[in-house]
This record gives structure tokens, sequence and C-alpha cells, in this order.
């Protein structure tokens, strides 16, 4: 039995209605269609709204206590309330199929990658209103001095401070639409100042937010890391720093049931702790290992060949760590390095003995 049924379902029932909900949006902003294409794009409107209510009631009902329902009950709400509040009391019936354009914020509901961003923006909030108000006060000094310069030859373009700020604001951000260029020389130079600061405003402003997003994926990585490093019993008796400086050196790996994870007679420059799952040793007496164990270590420390094949004998999550990273926790964590030599002459012995 293969469990990927249940998610895909899941998702063509998430994305579908939104693919087809906002192609129909896209449609009928065109004039030209056929009556008969409007009413049927219409009909599939009306259906996903439906499916939407459907859709809000679960929420309601599924959801009591989980983190972030806000956020997903207001999406939901608004996938309803907005076209509803459209049909009732707009006057164009093309604004009823627009106003499902909020269907829009459905898929984001879900995603990941929406809520790293919402969360990357709530972090460095304080830095990007800072580059904000550096680049208000670049607008606001631009088009003074733009207003200054250059009011008396272009009125139409410069004749007051606001129509100066358009001036500004195009040319700050790089945009560039020529409506509005200044003449004087003064005018020109100021133009060019204006470009570069506006290049170095959203530098700032990409800098910001990629060390943001680099910052958040670290933090969610090592997070994950952690919760994986905790389900090895032999590192439950490292403290606080220990165990952050061993989860920042192990690497999670997940191998699929029947793959070779080490051959005999390889080189060794890693071991592996095994979170979940199961894997088989072919050593003179095969055995099993399970979660919490490890292996690969006698490699690393005797410095030669791998003394047996281990396979997966079920989908296994590993945490890999390599030799250097290896040296350094038996050198500072003395408990754990006994355990594990003692292990590695254990499963010498018995091979020897066997
Ligand atoms: P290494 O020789 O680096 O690579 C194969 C690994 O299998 C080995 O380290 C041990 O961790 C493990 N292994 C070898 N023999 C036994 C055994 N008898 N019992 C359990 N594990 C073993």
């Amino acid at each position: 039995m293969t469990a990927w049924p249940i998610p895909r379902v899941s998702v063509l029932t998430k994305a579908l209605p939104v693919a087809f909900g906002l192609l129909a949006v896209v449609l009928l902003s065109e004039p030209d269609l056929a009556d008969r294409t409007r009413l049927a794009l219409q009909t599939l409107l009306v259906i996903i709204w439906c499916v939407y209510i459907v859709q809000l009631i679960a929420t309601i009902r599924t959801r009591p206590a989980e983190e972030g329902r806000g956020a997903i009950l207001i999406v939901d709400l608004l996938a309803v309330a907005v076209p509803l509040a459209a049909f009732l009391v707009a006057s164009d019936p093309r604004d009823v199929s627009l106003a499902c354009g909020v269907w829009i914020l459905k898929p984001l509901r879900d995603s990941t990658a929406f809520r790293l961003v919402a969360k990357v923006l709530a972090n460095e909030a304080r830095n990007l209103i800072g580059v904000v108000s550096i680049f208000g006060i670049v607008l606001i000094v631009a088009a003074v001095i733009a207003y200054f310069v250059e009011r008396d030859a272009q009125p139409n373009s410069f004749g007051s401070i606001p129509k100066a700020m358009w001036w500004a604001v195009v040319t700050l951000s790089t945009t560039g639409y020529g409506d509005a260029i200044p003449q004087s020389l003064a005018g020109r130079v100021l133009a060019g100042l204006v470009m570069m600061c506006g290049i170095g405003v959203f530098a700032l402003w990409a800098g910001i937010l990629a060390s943001g997003f680099a910052e958040e994926v670290r933090r969610l990585d090592f997070v994950n890391k952690w919760q994986l490093v905790s389900a090895v019993p032999l590192f439950a008796q490292l403290g606080a720093p220990e165990l952050a400086g061993i989860v920042r050196a192990l690497r999670p790996r997940h191998v699929p049931a029947g793959a070779v994870i080490c051959r005999k007679g390889e080189t060794g420059d890693q071991m592996f702790f095994i979170v979940e799952g199961r894997v088989g040793v072919a050593a003179a007496a095969p055995v099993e290992l399970g979660p919490g164990a490890f292996f690969g270590e006698m490699a690393l420390i005797t410095g030669e060949p791998r003394t047996a094949t281990v396979t997966a004998a079920s989908a296994v999550t590993l945490l890999s760590l390599h030799s250097l990273d290896f040296q350094i926790l038996l050198s500072h964590n003395p408990a754990i390095a006994e355990t594990i030599r003692s292990t590695a002459a254990e499963r010498g012995s018995a091979k020897l003995g066997s």
C-alpha cells in the first residue's frame, strides 16, 4: 500500500478550483466573449464559490486550535465573502467576476514559501522600514530640488512638489518612463544622483531580504535537525551548547528501503546515527540495527576499510557525521567517545570471534 494518493488528491482539489477560477476571471474580462461561453464561465465561478463555502465550513469545524488557523480562516472567509459582497452591491456585473480574483490567496494560505516570506518580512520589519524611510527622504529631497531647478522651464512636469515627486519616484526606482526629463544641467546632475541612490536603496532592500531568508532557512534547518538529534539517545547526555555544536555538524539523510548505505571494503569518511527505520549489517553474523543505534564508526576509528555492507532494511532517516566532526565530537565528549569506542571494539571482536 502506498501513501501518495491522499496528498495528491488534496493538491488537486486545492489547485484545480483556483486555476480554473482565475482562468475564468481572466477570460470573463474579454468584452467579445460569446454569451454561451460567458454563461458557462460564470456557472463555473458559482460552482467554485460553493466549493469554497464547503471548505470554509470544514476549516471552522476541523481546525479548532491549530497554530496559524487565524490566517487560514481569514483567507477562507475572504474567498467566500468578497465575491458575495460584490454580487450584492456591485452595479457592474464585471466586478462580480473580478472579485473572484481574491481566490489567488487560496494557494498562498497553505504555501510554506508564503509563510517563510511572511516570517522574513516580520523578522526584518525594522530594517525594511529603515530602508523605506531612506527611500522616502531621498524622494522628498529630490522632488524639492527638482521643483526648485526645473519649475520655470517645465511647469507641466515640475510646477509643484507633488508633480516633481512623480519624476522622483520614476527616477529613484530606476524605471525611467521618460515622460518628465530635467532640462537644466543642475536637474540632470540631480537625476544622476537620484538614480544612483535608487540603485543603492534597492540593493540594500535586496540584501536585507536575502540575508533574512538565509537566516530563516538556517534556523528552520537547525530546528529540524535538533529534533532529529534529540531522537538519538547517545546525545541525551549532552548539554545544550554541545548539542548545538553536534546539530550543526550532523547532516540528515533519508535512504529508501533496500539502498546500500556503505559497502564492505570501501574507505569510510563518515559514520551514521539511525533516527528512524532499520538497517541490516551483513556481518559474519548478520544483525539489524534500529532507531538510536549507530554504525560506520569502525572505519573512522581504525582508518581501515568498511568491515561490512550496511543496507536500509526499511526507509531510514539517518544523521551522518564526517570524520573531522567525529574526531571533534570524541575529543570534546569523553563519555560519548567511550560508548562509541567500546561498541566498535565489541563489534570488532565479534568479527574476529566468528
Ligand atoms: P564500518 O566498518 O565503518 O562500516 C560497516 C559498519 O557495520 C561497521 O563500521 C560497524 O558500525 C557495523 N558493524 C560491523 N560489524 C557489526 C556487528 N557485528 N554488529 C553490529 N554492527 C556491525
